[in-house]
């Protein structure tokens, strides 16, 4: 029996082995938006604890282009990359300055708003209109990539644009088959397509992968060469009075622009004498080591926790739930929740 086209494959097993109840598989592109903003770095069960809250607190793109941005970063807090963030208020302003309040309906327009790159951009564009185009993030790059025997350096432009091909070349015609083949790629690359261990008896592509007839899975698609990044020491300074924890606001620049976090110094010394004018120290212990990996550089962060007993100035002090409330560093809301 002749195979139906990959599209065709991929969009009857969606139908029906895909996730069907997902709160944003609406036709508002509002909603679609918000959702593929947050599913860029963050897992599906993640989102769907925080999307609720924010899609409460800021029901449509009028709300969020109208609130203070240390309202966005706060609800946003928990989900972390806050660029993403700031980029999503950046282009709700942008949809009421430049679009009327309406989104724009085609991917080339989407393309404009910040944080929304080409394949946001088609996924939105595919969910809230039906439009003919193609995603490729990373679940559909290695879906492609292992079907189509797709080799190369993952960061060449030449691997990228023979991926982006692939992924034009599968395109199916019709509105209603192209949602849900596109949900059916997202579907397959998180439940079947996986990583490590892909389920390739399950998969409704595996007649004619080249992956699998090559027994290649494991090693397309081809890993990005690790970067080496420079190291960079710091101590941050955890005081504890009570319950409440010492925070400060970062300058409006500069990496954690605009989130709450811990002062830092360049050695213990230096933070002990800085705790020291916080009031009187009662207990000091140094904790062990955080690294945090930033674009640029690898940051190893050594946490000296202070308790302290009357503080000089009680208005710089927050109750650890209030601070955990904040826009926060990753590794300071690590440290906050771990530390008791
Ligand atoms: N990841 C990115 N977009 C998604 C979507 N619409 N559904 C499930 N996972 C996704």
């Amino acid at each position: 029996m002749p195979l139906l086209s990959f599209a065709a494959r991929i969009a009857a097993w969606q139908t029906r082995h895909g996730r069907h109840h997902l709160p944003w598989q609406c036709d508002d592109p509002y909603r679609i938006w918000l959702s593929e903003i947050m599913l860029q770095q963050t897992q599906v069960a993640t989102v769907l604890v925080y999307y609720p809250h924010f899609l409460a607190r800021f029901p449509d793109v009028a709300a969020l282009a109208a609130a203070a941005e240390d309202d966005v970063l706060a609800c946003w807090s928990g989900l972390g990359y806050y660029s993403r963030a700031r980029n999503l208020h950046h282009a709700a302003q942008q949809v009421m300055r430049d679009y009327g309040g309406h989104f724009p309906a085609n991917r080339a327009a989407l393309e404009t708003l910040r944080g929304v790159g080409r394949s946001t951009a088609a996924a939105i564009a595919v969910f809230a209109y039906g439009h003919k185009e193609a995603i490729l993030d990373g679940n559909v790059k290695r879906i492609l990539a292992r079907h189509a025997g797709i080799y190369g350096a993952p960061e060449r432009p030449a691997t990228q644009q023979a991926l982006w091909a692939a992924a034009e070349a599968c395109l199916p015609d019709d509105a209603a088959t192209l949602r849900r083949y596109t949900q059916g790629l997202m579907d397959l690359g998180s439940a079947i397509c996986t990583r490590s261990r892909p389920q390739c008896g399950a998969c409704p592509i595996a007649a004619d992968c080249y992956a699998l007839a090559h027994d290649a899975t494991a090693v397309l698609p081809e890993k990005r060469r690790p970067k080496t990044r420079p190291e960079k020491t710091t101590v941050m300074l955890l005081a504890h009075c009570g319950d409440s924890v010492h925070l400060y606001r970062r300058p409006d620049s500069g990496i954690w622009r605009s989130l709450w976090s811990l002062p830092e110094y360049d050695d213990a010394d230096a933070a002990l004498h800085a705790a020291r004018r916080l009031g009187n120290i009662t207990t000091q212990r140094l904790l062990p080591v955080i690294t945090h990996t930033f674009t640029h550089y690898t940051l190893h962060i050594t946490p000296l926790a202070v308790q302290i007993g009357h503080p000089a100035n009680p208005a710089d002090w927050l109750p650890r739930e209030a601070a955990l409330d904040k826009g926060l560093p990753a590794p300071v809301r690590r440290l906050l929740t771990t530390i008791g």
